[in-house]
């Protein structure tokens, strides 16, 4: 089958299922073109929770997929690969952090939505990597449990006056993006902007213009008036970038900077995931309703 015939069946299929294919940033470029929507990682899930769609074939990592399925409980969800986990995400279970909260009573537990359904529904509140620091300073109490990334928590504790107490997690491709490495690009493209996630190094944020979380680049990829900026994160978001701004220059702050769990999704496993509904995420209802607690009292901030 080619490329083309792939397409066709799932375009078929998704029609035939009442089906919506939702993709994360990070996503190969086949998966990104057939997507219907493709955004940040919470974005997407309160995307499943709105579409009039029933089937969601979500193009993500599997603590996405749960979110979907926690936002959206009535619907069904697929992954097109059970495989695709997010290793920071796994950096801490649940009773670790039961452990964790023991050793820190009356503190508050602030959890990135970069975790799994059992950790969220262990934490007072949810953040993603754009309202961090606004979730933070919103709760009572000085001291803060953060969990999982470390630099993140990096990050916001230089932005709030609270105690930021974070948990030993990191993502493997932000932590991957070195200084030099942006010093080697800004030598390559001198007068380009540098744009890095909250997930890198305090000492790659120091040398960065703009912190963005991926939805944020995004948008500001369409506004900025810079032409060459250098993107300090997983480097498929720079096809999505590419495509949607074809006069101005992404360069990847480290060419290698690859997630290799958000590259196991292809069209072929889209196709297979939509023929045999294929791999269903669903998150029991006693996890679901306290994880969804905390990711609403982070929207309503
Ligand atoms: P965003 O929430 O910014 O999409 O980030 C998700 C992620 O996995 C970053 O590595
Ligand atoms: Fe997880 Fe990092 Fe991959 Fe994002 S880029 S899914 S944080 S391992």
């Amino acid at each position: 089958m080619n490329k083309e015939e792939v397409v066709f069946k799932i375009e078929r299929l998704k029609k035939e299922k009442n089906a919506v294919i939702l993709a994360h940033n990070y996503q190969i470029g086949e998966v990104q073109d057939v997507a219907d929507y493709i955004g940040d990682s919470l974005g997407l899930s309160q995307k499943a929770a709105q579409v009039k769609e029933e089937l969601i074939i979500f193009c993500g990592v599997h603590f996405m997929a749960e979110t979907a399925s926690i936002l959206a409980p009535e619907k069904t969800v697929l992954m097109p690969e059970i495989k695709a986990g997010c290793p920071m995400a796994n950096m801490i279970t649940a009773s670790e952090l039961r452990e964790w909260k023991k050793d820190h009573p009356g503190s508050k537990v602030v959890c990135y939505v970069n975790t799994t359904a059992e950790v969220k529904a262990e934490c007072d509140i949810c953040c993603t990597s754009s309202n961090a620091v606004n979730v933070v300073n919103s709760l009572d109490g000085d001291t803060i449990l953060f969990a999982p990334d470390k630099n993140l928590g990096a990050y916001v504790a230089r932005h709030t006056k609270k105690n930021i107490i974070p948990w030993d997690g990191y993502c493997y491709v932000h932590n991957n993006i070195l200084a030099r490495d942006i010093k080697e690009k800004k030598n390559l493209y001198p007068g380009g902007e540098v744009w890095v996630h909250p997930e890198c190094r305090p000492e790659v944020i120091d040398l960065a213009d703009r912190v963005f979380s991926t939805g944020k680049m995004v948008k500001e990829a369409r506004k900025t008036k810079k032409r060459d900026i250098i993107i300090g994160t997983e480097t498929g978001i720079i096809y999505r970038m590419k495509k949607e701004n074809p006069n101005k220059n992404f360069y990847p702050a480290r060419d290698m900077a690859f997630c290799s769990n958000m590259k196991k999704i292809n069209l072929i496993k889209v196709l297979k995931s939509l023929e045999n509904m294929i791999y269903e995420v669903r998150v029991p209802q006693k996890i679901s309703q306290k994880a969804r607690g905390a990711i609403e009292r982070m929207v309503e901030i």
